[in-house]
């Protein structure tokens, strides 16, 4: 069992319910990137983006994520959808644990997130271009894992109990 596993995905992929009840299956922890980047800014993912800009966020982002990989305590974590862009953080990413993405289809996405206001980079009329080109540009960087895993038609409970079964050819 990898120490940390720790999920990536386009937004609406399902990291977080897949993440929290992957560790609740393996009894350890479940660890939110963007949870913890908001305890540290002491504000919302929206009012960052919106007073900072995205750079800041990127670098908060890396900050929390190399630290909560850093400590190196296990868990499961799931990652924001950008977290991926950055060649360091894929680095510390595939250093610190077992990588593994939840692969979305752009229709998914679009049907998960609409009415949704909490995603800055899809806010606005233009959000389905936008996502479909954040897509695209993104989908190398996707692929840079240790597994790949497809979502498309399956619960969370399914893509879980996947998960569970491709780490039990892991070992620490
Ligand atoms: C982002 C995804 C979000 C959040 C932020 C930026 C992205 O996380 O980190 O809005 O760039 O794809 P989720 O993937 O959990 O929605």
């Amino acid at each position: 069992m990898p120490k940390m596993v720790i999920l990536t995905g386009f937004m609406g992929s399902g990291k977080s319910s897949v993440g929290t009840l992957v560790a609740e299956r393996l009894g350890c922890r479940y660890i939110d990137l963007d949870a913890a980047i908001v305890e540290a800014a002491g504000c919302s993912i929206n009012e960052i983006f919106a007073r900072d800009g995205e750079a800041a966020f990127r670098e908060l982002e890396s900050a929390q994520l190399e630290q909560l990989l850093l400590v190196g305590e296990g868990g499961v974590l799931a990652t924001g959808g950008g977290a991926v862009i950055s060649p360091r953080n894929r680095e510390v990413m595939r250093k610190c644990g077992l990588v593994i993405n939840l692969k979305v289809t752009l229709d998914q996405v679009l049907a998960r997130l609409h009415g949704c206001s909490d995603r800055p980079l899809l806010a606005g009329d233009d959000a389905a271009q936008r996502a479909a080109a954040l897509m695209k540009e993104r989908e190398q960087f996707y692929a840079d894992a240790d597994i790949r895993i497809d979502t498309d038609g399956k619960s969370v409970e399914d893509v879980a109990n996947e998960i569970l079964c491709r780490l039990k050819g892991f070992s620490a």
